[in-house]
């Protein structure tokens, strides 16, 4: 008997490959990010290679973490690089006047960061300061990091001690140029751009700052003045937080919550498919072959920050709730892989909707890492797309999609993420397959008693990935049944 949900999978459409890149991160000069989060420096008791924490290493590496997006954020467009380079004694201490006035000492910068990419297995993808910088500052990293001329960057480099050049593809121009990065107009941050594209040289994928949101005409303004000059432009990006109250006053807590703020939350971060569908639209218009990417960089929860906590440096617990908006969030840039080329998650290491926090030399794995770590499966497959019907879960008059999925395919192996945004019902899914016959199936799950239960620090962890034992596949068919408020891979052999 069929389920009261239906996923057709078409395998034999699976022409578009999923970019790992999607599974990428953020870590800004914010909080605890980067200073304790990351680097402890060499002399710290907390394990550590060169100063960066060994535990947050491995946890990285077990989750495969493709990109990581630095040094903002707002940060990015108050950051002078040549601050952060040379002998750690002689780099000029500066205010963090974003996050909290603290001072910053310079100590991790961009021979640091390159540095941890390589020891994580990421690239590195490097936000320019477009908003109190300068085209010459801009050129100079670039060349400071990437040529492989004989220059005075280059020589300053290797002075510094690091010989060859690294490989650092992406490169953002400016962040938040509407706000923080400058409260610039799309008319004039686009021709701006324009002049940082223009010499900012080498085989770069450049990135500019695209919309807040559903800010439609900041990204029709600055594509349409951009058109003509392919080469200049290759990705540009988005901006959307999750804040479930629609309160910047008040965002409510990350774990202590009920139902309703669960619902609203779900219901919030579904936006985002509207999100990228609209903006895709309107890319369209300006290149239908899509050629520049949408690189959704800055996404998650945003809630309060946790009691008795600096509110400049946004640190949030995370719930089970945020692995359903991870999940949610996920399955929307797979299933628009045309288009969406990178996305990172703000922010990897005790800010905002962080897959790993720490205290201390203590370290806890979050629901949203388990998320992160259970798709990984997706990273460079093939989408296959998939056509759900499904029922509703409706609270106080609203109403959600019970069942969030998208589906791919690697290696003769077909994987499917399912969410149950349902914290009450399981629900049968019936999942009918064209194109290929598999023969069996496993499964993993993420779930936990309340749908507010999270990880802390010296406690067993409640939520993590557990088997899942599903159903053998038979005649193209599968029948799974979902429990309420989880997260799901099945995957087919
Ligand atoms: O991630 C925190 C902040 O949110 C970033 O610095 C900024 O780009 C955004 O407004």
């Amino acid at each position: 008997s069929w389920g009261q949900t239906k996923l057709t999978l078409h395998t034999e459409q699976s022409d578009t490959k999923i970019s790992k890149d999607i599974y990428g991160h953020f870590a800004e000069h914010l909080g605890h990010c980067i200073y304790g989060g990351i680097y402890v420096g060499e002399n710290s008791e907390i394990p550590n290679v060169r100063g960066f924490r060994d535990d947050v290493i491995g946890a990285l590496k077990e989750m495969k973490i493709p990109v990581l997006r630095w040094p903002g954020g707002c940060f990015a467009d108050t950051y002078h690089w040549k601050d952060g380079i040379g002998p750690r004694e002689n780099r000029p201490s500066i205010v963090n006047v974003n996050w909290g006035n603290v001072t910053e000492d310079n100590s991790f910068g961009t021979h640091e960061f390159l540095d941890f990419c390589e020891l994580i297995d990421a690239d590195a993808y490097i936000n320019i300061n477009v908003g109190s910088g300068t085209v010459q500052e801009a050129s100079e990293w670039v060349e400071y990091v990437t040529s492989s001329n004989l220059s005075p960057m280059t020589e300053l480099r290797k002075k510094n001690g690091r010989e060859e050049p690294w490989n650092v593809k992406y490169w953002g121009i400016g962040n938040e140029n509407w706000g923080c990065g400058g409260n610039m107009s799309p008319e004039y941050y686009a021709d701006l751009y324009k002049r940082f594209a223009t010499f900012t040289h080498g085989n770069l994928y450049k990135i500019a700052c695209g919309p807040s949101e559903g800010d439609y005409n900041w990204m029709d303004v600055v594509m349409q003045k951009t058109a003509s000059n392919w080469g200049l432009m290759q990705g540009i990006s988005l901006h959307k937080y999750t804040i479930q109250t629609r309160n910047w006053g008040n965002k409510g807590n990350a774990t202590g919550f009920g139902e309703k703020e669960w619902f609203e939350t779900l219901h919030e971060t579904l936006d985002m498919e509207t999100l990228v569908t609209r903006h895709s639209t309107i890319m369209d218009k300006y290149d239908p072959g899509k050629r520049v990417g949408l690189i959704v960089d800055e996404w998650g929860n945003w809630f309060n920050v946790e009691e008795g906590t600096n509110p400049g440096f946004l640190y949030q617990q995370n719930s089970l709730r945020d692995a359903l908006v991870a999940g949610v969030n996920l399955n929307i840039f797979n299933n628009h892989a045309d288009r969406v080329k990178m996305a990172n998650i703000a922010q990897m290491v005790n800010v905002l909707q962080a897959v790993i926090l720490t205290k201390g030399e203590e370290m806890v794995l979050t629901p949203t890492y388990y998320v992160f770590k259970m798709y990984n499966v997706h990273q460079d497959a093939n989408l296959v797309p998939a056509h759900i019907e499904t029922g509703k879960y409706s609270y106080e008059g609203k109403s959600v999609p019970k069942v969030h999925a998208s589906s791919s395919v690697k290696d003769g192996v077909l994987s499917v993420t399912l969410c149950n945004l349902d914290p009450n019902n399981s629900e049968q899914v019936e999942i009918v397959i064209y194109g290929n016959e598999y023969a069996s199936a496993t499964g993993q799950i993420i779930t936990a008693e309340q749908l507010n239960d999270y990880n802390d620090f010296g406690k067993n962890e409640n939520v993590s990935i557990k088997e899942f034992s599903v159903v053998q596949p038979k005649g193209g068919r599968l029948s799974v049944n979902l429990p309420s408020k989880s997260v799901v891979l099945v995957q087919l052999q």
